[in-house]
C-alpha cells in the first residue's frame, strides 16, 4: 500500500513511522510519503492559508495552495486524481471512521490525506479534490496529523506482516469476526491480585467453553453499548 499524506508538519511523522507494526509495514514493501504544502505553495514568504470570506476567527488552508501540492505530487489536474486514488480529507464533520470502513481503506492499493490545520480547508478543496471526508470522531483536534495518524495506524496493521500475530487483528473488537461487536475481556498472571480472579473458565483449559464466554462477553458488552464506561 503507497500512502501520501499532505501536511505542514512531515516531521510529525518520523516518530509514527518508527512504531513497530508501521515499520513492519513499510519494511514489508508499504510506503508512507510527506508532502509539505509549503514546499509548494506558490504564494510568496510560504503562505498557505487566509482569512475567511464573509468573516470571522481563524485562518483557512488555501485551494490554490492545496491545488500546488497535488500536482506536484500527482502531476496532472488534482480533478482527476481521485478518479484513480481515494483522496480523502481529514475533517471533523466527515464520515466518522469505523472497522468496516478501515476494511475498505486497507484493500486500496493507493490512499491520499488531506491535513487541516487553523479553522480547515477552503470547501472547494473537499468538493473538487476529494473522494471522501473522514473524520475520527465528534470532537475536534487541532490539525489533521494526528487523524492521519489514527487512520494510518488502523489501516496499515490490518495489512498482513504488519502485526507480529496474524490473528491479532482478525478478532478484536468491532471486527466481522466478533459480529461488529466489542471485544471481550482478557485476564492475564497473576490469577488472583488484592483478591481479583479471573473468570473460572479461563483456567479450565476447555477450548470450546472458552469460546462460547467469550462470545457471550462479547454480546453483552454490545448490548451494553460498548461496555467502555467505568463504573
Ligand atoms: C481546528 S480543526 C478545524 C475545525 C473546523 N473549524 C470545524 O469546526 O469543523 C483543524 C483541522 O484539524 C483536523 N481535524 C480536527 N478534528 C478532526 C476530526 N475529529 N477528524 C478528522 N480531522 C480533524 C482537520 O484536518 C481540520 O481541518
Amino acid at each position: 500500500m503507497q500512502i501520501d499524506v499532505f501536511t505542514l508538519f512531515p516531521h510529525w511523522f518520523d516518530w509514527f513511522r518508527g512504531q513497530r507494526h508501521v515499520a513492519n509495514a513499510l519494511a514489508l514493501g508499504s510506503q508512507l510519503h510527506c508532502v509539505d504544502y509549503r514546499v509548494h505553495t506558490p504564494l510568496r514568504a510560504g503562505q498557505v492559508d487566509d482569512t475567511p470570506f464573509g468573516g470571522g476567527a481563524g485562518m483557512v488552508l488555501r485551494v490554490d495552495v492545496v491545488e500546488a501540492a497535488l500536482r506536484a505530487r500527482y502531476g496532472d489536474d488534482p480533478v482527476t486524481v481521485r478518479e484513480r486514488r481515494r483522496v480523502i480529507a481529514l475533517t471533523p464533520g466527515g464520515r466518522v471512521l469505523d472497522d468496516s470502513w478501515v476494511e475498505q481503506l486497507a484493500a486500496q492499493a493507493e490512499l491520499t490525506l488531506l491535513c487541516g490545520r487553523y479553522e480547515g480547508f477552503d470547501e472547494r478543496i473537499l468538493d473538487h479534490f476529494c473522494s471522501d471526508r473522514l473524520s475520527i470522531g465528534r470532537y475536534v483536534i487541532a490539525g489533521g496529523e494526528l487523524a492521519a495518524m489514527v487512520v494510518c495506524d488502523a489501516v496499515l496493521r490490518k495489512l498482513p506482516g504488519a502485526l507480529g500475530h496474524e490473528d491479532s487483528a482478525h478478532e478484536e473488537s468491532y471486527s466481522a469476526a466478533l459480529d461488529g461487536a466489542p471485544e471481550y475481556p482478557h485476564y492475564t498472571r497473576p490469577a488472583e491480585w488484592r483478591g481479583w480472579t479471573v473468570p473460572d473458565v479461563l483456567l479450565s483449559g476447555h477450548h470450546a467453553r472458552i469460546r462460547a464466554w467469550r462470545a457471550q462477553q462479547s454480546r453483552e458488552r454490545a448490548e451494553r453499548s460498548g461496555g467502555a464506561s467505568l463504573p
